[in-house]
């Protein structure tokens, strides 16, 4: 179990480059199963669950070679369609593979993925659009089988516009030839619009991508390709919220600003300049935020995400003003809430609901425990701006969606240090 240890009240100023989307680049990775040429991602991100999807597709036959942070992919060989048990218990994201399994082998089976600490987790969506589409699907206690030998593509409408789900939907749809999927209410997150620029620069056929029916025609095959995933905007997101609450002047480089615009807007709301241009944003902040009365509602993309409600719930505690914030997506995702509170935040939650009473310089330093990525994002993000030092306790949750959080906050001026 390792800690960051946190002094307060440090001005953040200078430039900070974001890495790849760890969100965009799990379904890339799996989809690359489905082409029979050789397929190079590139700056793909430290994470650890980028790491096992990586084990995940060596283990059923797919030849990898990493260099730094380039990943070249052959899946031309034989391919096995059984997922390795104690490795998809281990990353969520392995219920890609079902999607390029089905259109590549016909087959797919997998052990059910766990419910996990933000929320049970559900896959009904991705299962009940298999059987709309024709796939057969068999479930055991721990297990799901999926026999693709009589897809017939055609419509299936998402009862919840789940953004794993239109994924999923969309790769099994791929390599159907001449057949049309039609998939209405998909979700319109940026990382759907990067993987079917991913697969359509293989050769696919997939139209509609950011909006609610996207179309795939299936292909006879998938070529190889070069392709670089999009910039991850939660974390240009959290970056900017520390820099809002913190105060100073900073530029995140290596980020489309047209994927944080209701973000932009909210923090020049706050009272923050900001300006950017096409892959930079140049944020001003004094430090001093207001806001009242305003409403955070988690919803899908355009919406406000539930990837920074935890971050934003840190910083109203800073913000003058009272305003709520609705979780709307995850179940156990007020987590957070609690260990703000030890820091002398004004939180009431109800429910889904959370009421944040907003003071400046209400935090004080405290020794808290981070328990799940975002939330544990959220309570580094207050500790920069608490009086004193302050503990963050299991950090590994952090790291898992931040690579070298600590070295890039110190590198713009706070004082993290990092101990076992
Ligand atoms: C993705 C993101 C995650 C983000 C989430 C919502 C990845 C790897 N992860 O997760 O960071 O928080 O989108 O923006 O891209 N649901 C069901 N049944 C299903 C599928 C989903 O009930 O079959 C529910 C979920 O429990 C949740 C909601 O739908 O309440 C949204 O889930 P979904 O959009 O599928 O999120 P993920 O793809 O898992």
């Amino acid at each position: 179990m390792s800690s960051y240890v946190i002094t307060g009240k440090n001005k953040l100023n200078g430039e900070v480059t974001i890495e790849t989307s760890k969100n965009a680049t799990l379904p890339i990775l799996a989809a690359s199963v489905m082409s029979n040429g050789i397929v190079t991602i590139k700056n793909i991100p430290n994470f650890s669950d980028i790491d096992n999807m990586i084990k995940i597709l060596q283990e059923i036959g797919v030849k990898v070679n990493k260099i730094n942070n380039d990943v070249t992919l052959d899946a031309s060989g034989k391919l096995n369609y059984t997922l390795p048990k104690e490795l998809t218990s281990k990353i969520r994201a392995s219920i890609f593979l079902l999607g390029p399994l089905l259109a590549k082998l016909g087959k797919a089976s997998s052990y059910m993925p766990g419910g996990c600490n933000i929320g049970k987790r559900p896959i009904d969506i991705h299962l009940s659009g298999f059987k709309d589409l024709g796939i057969t699907v068999t479930e055991t206690s721990e297990k799901i089988i999926c026999d693709a030998s009589e897809f017939t593509g055609g419509k299936t409408k998402l009862r919840f516009a789940s953004v794993g789900a239109t994924e999923n939907l969309i790769m099994c749809a791929c390599l159907s030839y001449l057949k049309t999927t039609i998939i209405e209410n998909a979700a319109k997150e940026p990382e759907i619009i990067d993987l079917c620029d991913f697969i359509n620069s293989m050769g696919g056929k997939i139209y509609g991508a950011g909006t609610d029916k996207i179309v795939i025609v299936g292909v006879k095959q998938l070529n190889g390709t070069v392709y670089t995933p999009i910039p991850d905007r939660i974390i240009a997101g959290t970056y900017l919220i520390g820099a809002a609450m913190c105060g100073g002047k900073v530029v995140i480089k290596n980020v489309n600003p047209m994927h944080n615009e209701s973000l932009i807007a909210n923090l020049i709301s706050f009272g923050c300049k900001i300006d950017y241009d096409s892959d930079n944003i140049y944020l001003e902040s004094s430090g001093f935020l207001k806001a009242n009365g305003k409403q955070f509602i988690t919803n899908p993309y355009p919406g406000f995400s539930t990837d920074l409600q935890a971050q934003t719930m840190a910083m109203l505690s800073v913000t003058d003003g009272n305003n709520t914030i609705t979780e709307n997506l995850f179940e156990t995702r007020f987590k957070q809430a609690d260990e703000l509170v030890k820091m002398g935040a004004c939180i009431k939650t109800d429910g889904n609901v959370a009421t944040i009473y907003g003071k400046h310089g209400c935090l004080k330093s405290s020794l808290v425990n981070a328990s799940d990525l975002r939330g544990g994002a959220s309570l580094v993000l207050a500790a920069l701006v608490a009086e004193g030092t302050t503990t963050v306790q299991n950090i590994e949750y952090i790291e898992r969606g931040y690579d070298n959080f600590d070295k890039k906050l110190n590198s713009l001026g706070a004082d993290i240090k990092r101990i076992q």
